[in-house]
């Protein structure tokens, strides 16, 4: 398992703690973000995973900024991302479960780190259900 992991100047403190939370689990991380809290723009860091997940060179993909949504709103312009923002628990589940979010997205100004840890723990250990979940995810793509 090859997980990428991304982050802007407010995720940078979350991204280094999650990666060694990863490589604990024997995870291979890749780190897409930026390493340092000087003002950056999320954009490039969410398009640089979003890639990596398209292309396989990753498995999964988690992503944090402040609130978490404008790594949301980039990585989800990309066909083949799902990404799922997630604020607990449950939802860290939830979008395992019937979104099979590829690509996990965490506000990591507005969590406590325990929380985010448990929150990718919890997506990580829950499997997709399939079934009428995927015939939704089937109807994602924008025809128009
Ligand atoms: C950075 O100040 C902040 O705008 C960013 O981390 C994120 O919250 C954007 O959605």
């Amino acid at each position: 398992m090859k997980i990428g992991i991304c982050n802007d100047h407010a995720g940078v403190d979350y991204k280094f703690k999650l990666v060694k939370m990863l490589q604990g689990r024997g995870i291979e991380v890749v780190n897409y973000g930026t390493d340092t809290t000087q003002s950056v723009d999320y954009p490039d860091f969410a398009h640089r995973l979003a890639s990596a997940v398209e292309s396989g060179e990753v498995d999964l993909g988690i992503a944090l900024c402040g609130t978490g949504n404008g790594m949301a709103i980039t990585l989800n312009k990309h066909q083949g991302i799902r990404a799922g923002l997630a604020w607990d628990i449950p939802i860290g589940e939830l979008v395992a479960a019937h979104n099979n979010a590829n690509v996990l997205v965490l506000p990591a100004r507005f969590i406590p780190y325990r929380k985010t840890s448990a929150i990718v723990r919890a997506w990580l250990d829950t499997p997709f259900e399939g079934g009428r979940h995927q015939n939704r995810i089937d109807k994602m793509p924008c025809h128009q």
